[in-house]
């Protein structure tokens, strides 16, 4: 299929400024669906590659990877653009019901078109539920952060609905706790860093840096101020940005790995599903995500992963906490205005 002769005419709605009167009340399931992609593709993905094509037929959508925007050199196999496509996919489903529309949902299998990743197919109509309106709500809330959190632990019940909802999806959600298995992992992302530190790798990531005044669509915002991210070793020597990733890694409140228990395209997009499902339900907890999956994209450091997580095939790896928006004001001391009765 040759996605680049069908291209729509650019949306005149910035994909971020959609909201819900957009989507027009009694229109044809092709108009319907297309407002729906407006909430699909806020969705995350790999350096913010954006790495999906959609093509609507009658009352069904299929997302498809844009082999254009996979990244050669880090995602060879298309894995994480594959894995961004099903949380685009998964993100598509949440705005269907938000809509009142009933879907039925199937992942590609290895006989499909090259490139596909799934089918969205309306079927009816009912309300949605209170739960998955909680979880629409939260993709506009989900944005990456890389600050460093708040020091406040994620309550063990909300890790558990977490684990559910990645399991609701086909996968699997370990969850790192112990120090030790942190350390392990943070060594794991320092010795990725370094990986990447080739001419070849270094040049990839720096194409989807957007530094100031860009205003490209698409790629990462390059911070050389610092903040931890993809950027920070392209302009510093990466003990620097080793450093800072093992700090975050180690002192995670909640350090979580996406796995499979296949690793073929299917198997990305449910991860990707499972992922974006787990990111949405920890926002509407308040809750900010980000990652550090350069150990998943260098070939004998993954199965390292996979084995320190907890088994599977590891797919994402980030770390979940409460953002700290802002410095905030001091206080005085609890000691300092309160007195008990005398008696
Ligand atoms: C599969 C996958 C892997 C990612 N890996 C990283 C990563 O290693 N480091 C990082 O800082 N961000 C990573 N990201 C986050 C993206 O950079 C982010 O989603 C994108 O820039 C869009 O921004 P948003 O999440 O705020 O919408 C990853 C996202 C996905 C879906």
């Amino acid at each position: 299929m040759d996605l680049s002769r069908r291209t729509a005419p650019p949306s005149s709605v910035a994909p971020r400024a959609v909201t819900d009167a957009d989507i027009p009340a009694e229109a044809p399931p092709a108009k319907r669906l297309e407002a729906m992609l407006r909430w699909a593709v806020q969705a995350p993905s790999v350096l913010n590659t954006q790495p999906w094509r959609f093509r609507i037929d009658g009352d069904a959508v299929s997302v498809f990877v844009d082999q254009d925007r996979v990244l050669a050199t880090v995602d060879p196999e298309g894995r994480e653009a594959a894995v961004s496509c099903g949380a685009a996919l998964f993100t598509l489903r949440l705005a269907a019901r938000h809509y009142g529309e009933t879907i039925d949902v199937e992942l590609a299998g290895p006989g499909d078109e090259p490139g596909l990743v799934g089918t969205l197919r309306l079927t009816g109509h009912a309300p949605p539920t209170a739960s998955e309106e909680t979880l629409f709500r939260a993709v506009k809330a989900r944005h990456t952060n890389r600050a460093p959190y708040a020091d406040l632990a994620v309550p063990v019940g909300l890790l558990a609905r977490l684990r559910g909802a990645a399991e609701a999806e086909g996968a699997r959600l370990h969850i790192l706790t112990g120090d030790s298995d942190k350390a392990a992992l943070a060594d794991l992302v320092g010795r990725a860093i370094r990986a990447q530190s080739d001419y070849e790798s270094l040049e990839e990531i720096g194409r989807w840096a957007r530094g100031a005044g860009d205003d490209r669509p698409d790629g990462v915002a390059d911070v050389p101020w610092g903040g931890w991210g993809r950027m920070g070793h392209l302009h510093a020597d990466p003990r620097f940005a080793v450093g800072e990733a093992r700090t975050l890694v180690a002192g995670a409140p909640a350090l979580l790995v996406v796995a499979t228990d296949a690793d073929d395209r299917a198997a990305w997009a449910r991860a990707g599903a499972a992922l974006q499902h787990v990111l949405v339900l920890g926002a509407a907890h308040g809750l900010a995500a980000s990652y550090f999956n350069q150990p998943i994209e260098v070939d004998e450091l993954r199965p390292e992963v996979s084995a320190v997580a907890g088994g599977g095939y590891a797919q994402v790896v980030f770390r979940l906490g409460t953002p700290v928006e802002a410095p905030g004001t001091p206080r005085r001391p609890v000691g300092e205005v309160l007195v008990y009765e005398a008696g």
